[in-house]
């Protein structure tokens, strides 16, 4: 992804040149259709004041405890809300919390097609109750170089696919995000081509680790982290983990994902956190978690190796990056 200002990256050395500059037309375009500010305008600090300070989010309770969350230090309410990526509203990591108050999380349906016994267009109040909701702590690795912990909520990513019972033709799920240029300023400006698109190997999309995201910090997702339906894939970079999705298409090719379509030579279909694999434009070797000083080593598969490496055993990881 594109970038923002960082202590170490600038935004001209990571961003391709003609976003970098089409960037500051979309801020103009966005900044004379943006009424008020969403959440954002609120100051969380933490967990303990979540509920507090949105008092109209939706609360997520009976929430099971995931035996796959970290125990490191949550970033905060603030950070996790504030600091994003989602093109659809800017290309500044702070345009999603200024903006996405135009989006309408509700009603909302996904459309389920492709390869599957049972396809069909779903309804996010009833895929809500699909599977329990768990609360799950997990290490999110931005392509820039930067992190941050977040307590999601969801349930398995192949609790929900299953029941639309995949075919043995099924090799690859793909996802895509809403078109509403009404709904999404962003999408009035060529940034990416929409709509946003990614893909999944059927095995990648059934491990364990793999979560359908409907909510943090016990409440429904807020709009910019891609209410109200979006992938967590805690060993990929985030650009993997789509947001907003309106569509499952079950195939039986690799499905060209956004990012790669966008530069191949940068962003491959697998993406998987490697820091032993440079980006072209800068290293993967180290990371800025959001709100600390110094920067970590970035560990293989985000620190999830144990569990997702032998998804890739006789791969070549560096051409299959
Ligand atoms: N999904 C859509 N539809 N549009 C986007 O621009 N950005 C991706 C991903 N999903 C993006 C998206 C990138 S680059 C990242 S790092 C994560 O969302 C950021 O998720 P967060 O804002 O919840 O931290």
């Amino acid at each position: 992804m594109l970038i923002k200002r960082s202590p170490d990256l600038r935004e001209s050395d990571v961003t391709p040149k003609e976003l970098y500059l089409r960037r500051r037309e979309f801020l103009a375009v966005a900044g004379s259709t943006a009424v008020a500010v969403a959440a954002n305008g609120l100051d969380f600090t933490g967990p303990s004041t979540v509920a507090a300070q949105n008092p109209g989010a939706q609360k997520l309770t009976n929430l099971t405890k995931s035996p796959f969350s970290t125990d490191e230090k949550l970033n905060s309410y603030k950070d996790v809300t504030t600091y994003n990526n989602f093109y659809e509203f800017g290309l500044d990591k702070g345009d999603p919390a200024k903006y996405a108050h135009t989006l309408k999380p509700r009603p909302w349906s996904v459309v389920v097609e492709g390869q599957c016994g049972k396809p069909g267009t779903y309804n996010i109040e009833d895929i809500m109750k699909w599977a329990p909701l768990e609360e799950r702590i997990y290490r999110h690795r931005c392509v820039e170089a930067w992190s941050i912990v977040v307590p999601w909520i969801g349930y398995p990513l192949g609790d929900f696919l299953k029941r639309f019972e995949p075919t043995t033709k099924a090799k690859y799920v793909e996802f895509k995000t809403l078109v509403d240029p009404r709904q999404m300023p962003g999408q009035t400006e060529p940034a990416l081509q929409w709509p946003y698109n990614e893909g999944l190997r059927m095995d990648e999309a059934m491990h364990p680790l793999a979560l359908l995201g409907l909510g943090l910090y016990g409440e429904v997702l807020p709009n910019q982290n891609g209410a109200p339906i979006r992938l967590v894939l805690p060993w990929k970079y985030g650009f993997k983990s789509i947001k907003s999705i309106v569509r499952v298409r079950f195939v039986e090719n690799e499905p060209l994902n956004t990012w790669k379509q966008q530069q191949a030579s940068e962003y491959g279909f697998y993406a998987n956190v490697n820091p032993q694999v440079d980006h072209p434009r800068w290293s993967q070797g180290s990371e800025r978690r959001l709100g600390e000083f110094f920067r970590r080593k970035t560990l293989m598969f985000n620190g999830y190796g144990d569990q997702v490496a032998s998804l890739y055993t006789g791969m070549d990881l560096r051409k299959s990056y």
